[in-house]
């Protein structure tokens, strides 16, 4: 009898001991796509960005409505939203820093490969 409790105490604790050391499957964390981005830039930067607003007299207000003018400008923006917002240049005008989820987002698609969908 003791033979058998023995035994199944074993069982136990190697079935116990298996299945803790098991390995997790690691997370599916997606990746940043254009999507993902073209939400955060359509509140905050939009319309001041958009493509044939018609009224764009300024070269410099590049479209990032447009997945390959962003892609483009991929480290130009990065720079512009990490500004101080006191300081010239920062983006988005006359609004708001983006909150540190959005630019870490941002960072997070080019560190993606810039990725369209
Ligand atoms: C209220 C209007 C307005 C909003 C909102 C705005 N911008 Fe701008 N943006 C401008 C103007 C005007 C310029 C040109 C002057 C300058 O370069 O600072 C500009 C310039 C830029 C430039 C420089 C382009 C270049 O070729 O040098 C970048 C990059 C930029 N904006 C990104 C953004 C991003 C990203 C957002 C949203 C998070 C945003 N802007 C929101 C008006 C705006």
């Amino acid at each position: 009898m003791k033979k058998i409790t023995l035994a199944i105490t074993f069982i136990t604790i190697s079935a116990l001991i298996f299945s803790c050391t098991k390995e997790e499957a690691a997370p599916v964390i997606p990746k940043t796509t254009f999507a993902d981005i073209s939400k955060i830039t359509a509140i905050s930067c939009v319309p001041c960005h958009l493509a044939n607003s018609g009224a764009n007299f300024d070269a410099r207000k590049k479209h990032v409505d447009n997945y390959s003018i962003t892609k483009e400008n991929a480290t130009i923006i990065l720079d512009r939203i990490t500004r101080d917002p006191s300081a010239a240049g920062f983006m988005p005008r006359g609004k708001p820093k983006l909150s540190d989820a959005e630019i870490e987002l941002f960072k997070k698609w080019i560190g993606d490969g810039l990725l369209e969908k």
